[in-house]
């Protein structure tokens, strides 16, 4: 017999609690194997609920050691306690003080959910639903309660006691022991609790707010990283002072603490005044950071960080509503790097995120709405819709009410919901009236799943001087949604005359428009503009003003006048991926019909004169210049993948820009002229991305230096993005001395983690047809270890979804690795697993003999009887 299918959560079943709990009250004995937790709760009917009505409280796999009502013992037929539930069954009159003391065993907390140990530091992991793995609770979001916690361990074990709040006392103890206790005045759900205790080193500043209140800020990190720190807290201080100025909005404790930890099963989380790190998104210098590791770091402590507002302050009623806290966050965390950086490369970087991770979500058997309706594992919703669609609904609202319109909402919705568990509606509901305007059909956004396809078409009529665009628009068929309404799509736009310049147009007929955005409500509209002198170029979906997939006939001389010419950055950089894209299909189908294609002008001009625009930026050019990857490819053909053919137009696309272009590639590849050292700043990094996208197209063409040149960049570069670039083209591009350059680089950083996922992660991604083989070989490696979800991520993770040709061999063997791997890993981290088997969610988009071999794996991993809810309900969902 089969694992059982967790039962359905839904969304309409949602019933306040019969309870709520005002204050918690923690004493946190730790001990490696045998941690007393004794939590006394004190608790309150809700209005409504009669008296003596059953306390039902979640525990997940919990020993209950003592229970105690008031101060005195409890008669043993009056509650029940399982390892995961326990019941009082006739509580007595309210408030009453509930005792509870459970044990606990940190150390043999493989799942990394509630309270563990990573490198001997005791740390918790609470959301979503992991504080039940500490004690007994009522375990859900819209439970608001104020912790106290004190915690009690070996002074020469852990020195550094943390919690949520402020810290308010600390002492020594009996037999080595001291103690500390926390209080958080602020009222929060139980899944932003959270403790720390360990040796660790500490970082510290300090920020004073806007109001004049200090803060002391500190990274606690394991002892001899405290160098690595740096550039975290300077990303902290920043975010503070961006959240300040952009949304009015300050920091509410006297101390903001980070700590970094080396087994985490997520990036980062954000309990409250504690935040609590994968030491991936804390960690950096130039020797092993590269330069998108320094702007996910910015990026993420400021996402964990804005979360203070939205999401604590303002948490979620249920786990429905996940996106009210992740979708607002990520898209503030957008707006700060781009406010960072460079704007229209962050706007850049965002869309193909959510073209490659969140379109293939939402065109697979894994789609769901925004805000979904029904889950059987929350885990599993931690999504790219979620977050990412999550945040362009939130982006297409600000584009539709307008910026200004768009912060007196938000201001309205912090002052009226700070200190509630809340929802969308309520959410939308600050928007209308801030802007009066009526959001009842653009809330669909949250309720639809699919991707809307839009479709374009143009023509100019010279007599009567009009334009006309028929517009339409239709969401596919996805997992139980078979019609749809049509969405409130805004679409923001330009006409293009002959000299480049936006037309000055008046408001045309058959769409409402403000300003330069069209708004697109219907499944068909054709909008008209008059007194156009002569034929303009439409540049649609300007800055990719809504999540849509976009189906405009443009001719290739149009997408080359726009790639030049548009005003727009972002469709600048989308002509030019538009012209890749299809000759990239065009080769992918010549190459199966056998034949030796060749790439096609268009593509060759357009890259040419890219290389030669004097205004585009460096880093705007080396992202011109990146072809579409392998995995967008198959999501463009959509049917009847074949990885390998895929690849080969890939590589002849790449050879004829190399070969073509190869003297402007070769003065770029030679990069930043080494003055000064290296620098993480958008405009430096901007030219090592230039320099080593260069050097990928001349180790890619006839050029008898391009070994040479390569092998130099690796052997000679002083910063780990030189050096990890070059290192993948050796590697991937099988040049001679790889194995020399794996040793090099694996002697230089051995004892770096973190640098050493990126030497897993460069194997795995190889597309050798040997490196199923090679991943085998390297998971029996001294420093492969299955327990830090780093490095399975990289070794593994990145084999499944970073390797399209390998994971997808024909003989099947890349299947059934990460079959037999989620297996395995299953039984140690349900939540590792399930994330490792959501890379088999295209399948059904393979090419016949491809997808039975998928479908075996897959079906080989749904017949193992013990799976965890995570995997049962992902591989469930897989195979429907
Ligand atoms: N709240 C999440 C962390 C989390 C995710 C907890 C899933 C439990 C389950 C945190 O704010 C978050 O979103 N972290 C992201 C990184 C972020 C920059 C998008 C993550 O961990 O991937
Ligand atoms: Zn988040």
């Amino acid at each position: 017999m089969r694992s059982e299918t967790a039962p359905a959560i839904r969304l309409e079943d949602y019933q306040p609690s019969a309870y709520c709990i005002d204050t918690v009250d923690l004493n946190v004995e730790l001990n490696p194997t045998a941690t007393r937790v004794s939590a006394t709760l004190s608790v309150r009917r809700q209005t409504g609920t009669p008296p003596g009505t059953p306390l039902l409280l979640d525990g997940d796999e919990l020993t209950m050691v003592e229970i105690r009502l008031n101060g005195a013992p409890v008669a043993e037929d009056s509650f029940c306690a399982d390892s995961d539930r326990l019941e009082l069954k006739a509580p007595p009159p309210d408030p009453f003080e509930l005792t509870l003391v459970t044990e606990l065993n940190p150390d043999a907390n493989t799942k990394l959910m509630g309270l563990y140990r990573s490198s001997g530091t005791y740390c918790t992991q609470c959301e979503a639903e992991g504080f039940r793995r500490i004690t007994y609770f009522l375990d859900r979001p819209d439970i608001l309660s104020v912790y106290t916690t004190r915690l009690e361990a070996s002074k020469t074990d852990c020195p550094v006691l943390l919690a949520n709040g402020n810290l308010s006392e600390t002492g020594d103890l009996e037999g080595g022991r001291h103690f500390a206790v926390w209080h958080d005045p602020h009222p929060k759900p139980a899944y932003l609790f959270a403790l720390v205790a360990g040796d660790l080193a500490e970082v510290s500043d300090t920020f004073t707010t806007a109001s004049g209140t200090h803060v002391d800020l500190n990274i606690y990190v394991e002892h001899g990283k405290d160098d690595r720190c740096g550039w975290a807290m300077d990303s902290l201080k920043r975010s503070m002072r961006w959240d300040e100025d952009a949304f009015g909005r300050e920091y509410d404790l006297e101390v903001f603490n980070i700590v970094a930890v080396s087994d985490f099963n997520m990036g980062a989380m954000e309990n409250k005044g504690l935040n609590i790190f994968n030491d991936k998104y804390v960690l950096a210098d130039p020797e092993t950071a590269t330069d998108q590791d320094y702007a996910n770091i910015e990026a993420v402590i400021a996402h964990e960080y804005f979360h203070n507002w939205t999401g604590n302050r303002i948490t979620c009623r249920d786990w429905f509503q996940l996106c009210l806290k992740e979708g607002l966050t990520v898209f503030r965390d957008q707006e700060f790097s781009s406010d960072m950086r460079s704007r229209p490369v962050k706007r850049i970087a965002d869309v193909r995120l959510l073209k490659s991770h969140q379109f293939p979500e939402d065109a697979g058997p894994l789609a769901h709405p925004v805000r979904p309706r029904i889950y059987h594992e929350i885990n599993n919703f931690y999504t790219a819709t979620v977050y990412e669609k999550g945040a362009e609904v939130v982006r297409m609202l600000k584009t539709l009410i307008g910026a200004e319109k768009f912060r007196a909402g938000l201001d309205l919705y912090f002052d009226r919901h700070d200190g509630e568990a809340t929802t969308i509606e309520a959410f939308l509901t600050c928007f209308e009236e801030a802007a009066e305007v009526d959001l009842a059909r653009f809330s669909l956004w949250y309720e639809q799943a699919g991707t809307p396809v839009v479709t374009a078409e143009s023509e100019y009529d010279p007599d009567r001087m009009t334009f006309t665009v028929s517009l339409g628009q239709e969401i596919p068929p996805v997992p139980g949604q078979k019609t749809s309404k049509p969405a409130v799509i805004p679409l923001r736009f330009g006409l293009i005359g002959p000299n480049g310049d936006d037309l000055e147009v008046s408001p045309p007929s058959g769409a409402e428009v403000a300003g330069d955005v069209l708004i697109l409500d219907k499944s068909h509209q054709d909008v008209t503009f008059e007194n156009i002198a002569s034929k303009p170029v439409l540049s649609l979906l300007r800055g990719f003003s809504a999540p849509v997939r976009l189906n405009q006939h443009l001719e290739p001389e149009d997408l080359a006048f726009l790639a030049a010419q548009d005003s727009d950055p972002f469709n600048r950089w989308q002509a030019v991926q538009t012209l890749l894209m299809r000759d990239l299909v065009r080769l992918t189908a010549l190459t199966r019909q056998g034949q030796a294609p060749t790439c096609s002008d268009n593509v060759i001009d357009v890259i040419g004169s890219a290389l030669l625009d004097t205004g585009l930026d460096d880093a705007l050019r080396a992202l011109a210049l990146t072809l579409p990857s392998e995995a967008d490819v198959a999501q463009e053909i959509g049917k009847d993948v074949d990885p390998d053919a895929i690849h080969n137009a890939k590589s002849v696309m790449r050879n004829a820009i190399g070969n073509t272009h190869l003297e402007t590639l070769r003065k770029f590849s030679a990069g930043p002229s080494g003055d000064g050292g290296y620098s993480p700043d958008a405009a430096s990094a901007g030219k090592r991305a230039l320099a080593n996208r260069a050097l990928y197209y001349v180790a890619a063409s006839t050029d008898p230096d391009g070994f040479d040149l390569v092998w130099d960049r690796f052997a000679s570069s002083d910063n780990m993005t030189d050096r990890l670039a070059a290192l993948t083209l050796l590697v991937h591009d099988a040049m001679p001395k790889r194995d020399e350059a794996l040793d090099r680089y694996r002697n230089r950083h051995q004892d770096n983690s973190l640098a050493m996922d990126k030497w897993f992660m460069t194997q795995a991604t190889s597309p050798h047809h040997d490196t199923v083989e090679k991943v085998e070989a390297l998971m029996k490696h001294p420093l492969y270890d299955p327990g830090n979800p780093n490095r399975v991520r990289a070794l593994l993770q990145s084999f499944a979804t970073g390797n399209p040709t390998q994971f997808a061999r024909a003989d099947g063997a890349g299947f059934e690795l990460i079959a037999e791997s989620v297996l395995e890993i299953d039984k140690r981290n349900p939540q590792v697993a399930s994330r490792l088997l959501t890379s088999f969610r295209s399948w059904r988009a393979l090419d016949p003999q491809r997808s039975a071999l998928a479908e075996s794996a897959l079906l080989r991993v749904s017949s193992c009887e013990e799976l965890s809810r995570d995997s049962r309900d992902i591989v469930d969902r897989t195979l429907q």
